[in-house]
Order: C-alpha cells, then sequence, then structure tokens
C-alpha cells in the first residue's frame, strides 16, 4: 500500500450525494416530458403515462435548494477543487439547468409552447450538464481511479474533518 486511501469531508459527501441521485432523476424525468410533449429531435416509441411534468417539478422543487447550498460549499470550502476543469464544468452545468429550470412554467408544454427563450436554454443545459458530468466522471477515475471514485461514497468520518477547516 503505497498511498492513504483518498478522502473527502463529509459535507462535501453529503452534499454530493443528494446531487448524484438527483441530477439523473431530473435528468431522466426531463427526458420523458421531452418526449412525450415537444419530441422534436427524438421521443420513445410510447406516450409514457403520468403526469411527468409535475414529476420533474417536484425532483427540481427538491434539487434547487440542495444545489444553492453544493454551490456556497463548492465557491467558499470547496474552491481550490473547481480549478479542475472538469469540476467546474459540473458545477456550471449544474447551475445553468437548475436557473433555467426555475425560470420555466410549468403550463408551456401543456398548452404546446415549445419555443420560449427560457425553454431552450433549458434544453441546452440539459445536454451541456450532461456532457459534463460525463467528462467529470471519466476524468475522476482517470486521476485518482476507482478509490478516488469511491471516496466521494464512502460513509465514515475521521474526527479531525470539520467542515469550517479549510483542506482535507
Ligand atoms: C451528478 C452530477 C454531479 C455533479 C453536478 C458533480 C459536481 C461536482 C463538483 C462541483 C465537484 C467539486 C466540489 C468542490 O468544489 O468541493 C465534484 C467533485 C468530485 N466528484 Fe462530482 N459531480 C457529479 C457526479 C459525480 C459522480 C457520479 C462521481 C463518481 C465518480 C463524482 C466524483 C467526484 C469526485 C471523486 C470529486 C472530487 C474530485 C477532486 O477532489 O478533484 N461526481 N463533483
Ligand atoms: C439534468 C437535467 C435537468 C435539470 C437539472 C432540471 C431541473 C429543473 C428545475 C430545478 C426545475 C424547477 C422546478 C421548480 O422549482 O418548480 C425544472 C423545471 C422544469 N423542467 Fe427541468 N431539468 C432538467 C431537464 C429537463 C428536460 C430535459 C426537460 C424537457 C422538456 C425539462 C422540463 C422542465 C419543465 C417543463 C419544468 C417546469 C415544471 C414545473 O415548474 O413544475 N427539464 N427543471
Amino acid at each position: 500500500m503505497a498511498q492513504r486511501a483518498p478522502y473527502q469531508p463529509a459535507l462535501l459527501r453529503l452534499l454530493h450525494g443528494a446531487m448524484v441521485l438527483l441530477v439523473p432523476l431530473a435528468s431522466l424525468t426531463g427526458a420523458v416530458v421531452f418526449s412525450n410533449h415537444d419530441g422534436r429531435w427524438w421521443r420513445l416509441p410510447v406516450q409514457v403515462p403520468g403526469d411527468w411534468i409535475d414529476l420533474h417539478g417536484s425532483v427540481g422543487v427538491m434539487l434547487w435548494p440542495l444545489t444553492l447550498l453544493f454551490v456556497i460549499y463548492a465557491l467558499s470550502l470547496g474552491r481550490q477543487r473547481l480549478s479542475r476543469a472538469a469540476n467546474a464544468a459540473a458545477l456550471i452545468g449544474l447551475v445553468l439547468a437548475v436557473g433555467s429550470g426555475k425560470l420555466m412554467e410549468e403550463d408551456w408544454l401543456r398548452s404546446g409552447e415549445l419555443d420560449h427563450a427560457v425553454y431552450h436554454l433549458h434544453l441546452l443545459s440539459w445536454l451541456l450538464i450532461t456532457g459534463a458530468v460525463i467528462w467529470h466522471v471519466l476524468a475522476a477515475l482517470q486521476r485518482g481511479g476507482l478509490s478516488l471514485a469511491a471516496s466521494m461514497f464512502r460513509l465514515e468520518r475521521r474526527p479531525s474533518d470539520q467542515p469550517w477547516r479549510l483542506g482535507r
């Protein structure tokens, strides 16, 4: 064993974990919304039953306050990590997707209004965050392999890990 296993601060793991759960959920429920109500470039072979706009909106409502906390963390205690381009890209994609989502109105797609600038921005940020997160995960794996990736999901906390103490 040459190196100590990588360790991530507990507060980062908590907030980041919420992103890992909620961002894919938002992305997938959003994909169903797109397929059911828009579908201009791509759609599922069937209309999926259910109120997916409502479902997606509920995921969004859980996601945005946690995103706010995560962004505050990343810009303050986590700032050093943002010098890695792939981390910064994931954060920018997240802010764009959540910010444009907050500006969406839930009745636009129901009433066939598919050309609002905010909606286009929301769709663009869907592509951006998807690409950014794939890059982010590949970059983490390339840099630190599975042990770095797994360090983000481990549950133990070192006694020396205090959120207000900068660094590791
Ligand atoms: C789902 C959406 C995700 C978003 C929005 C996201 C965003 C971020 C951000 C902004 C940071 C830097 C945090 C800071 O400044 O303190 C970060 C760090 C990190 N993320 Fe993610 N992430 C996501 C998913 C994942 C996944 C699935 C993995 C698993 C491989 C992962 C692994 C990591 C690792 C290992 C770090 C620490 C990297 C370092 O020390 O440079 N992330 N993430
Ligand atoms: C990772 C990708 C996505 C994220 C992170 C995301 C996030 C959000 C957020 C935070 C909201 C605001 C919820 C609220 O506070 O009311 C929202 C609303 C909305 N999003 Fe997304 N979204 C994503 C992808 C999509 C896609 C692909 C579509 C497809 C058309 C979509 C359609 C909508 C609609 C229609 C609303 C309004 C729903 C409502 O207010 O109840 N989103 N989104």
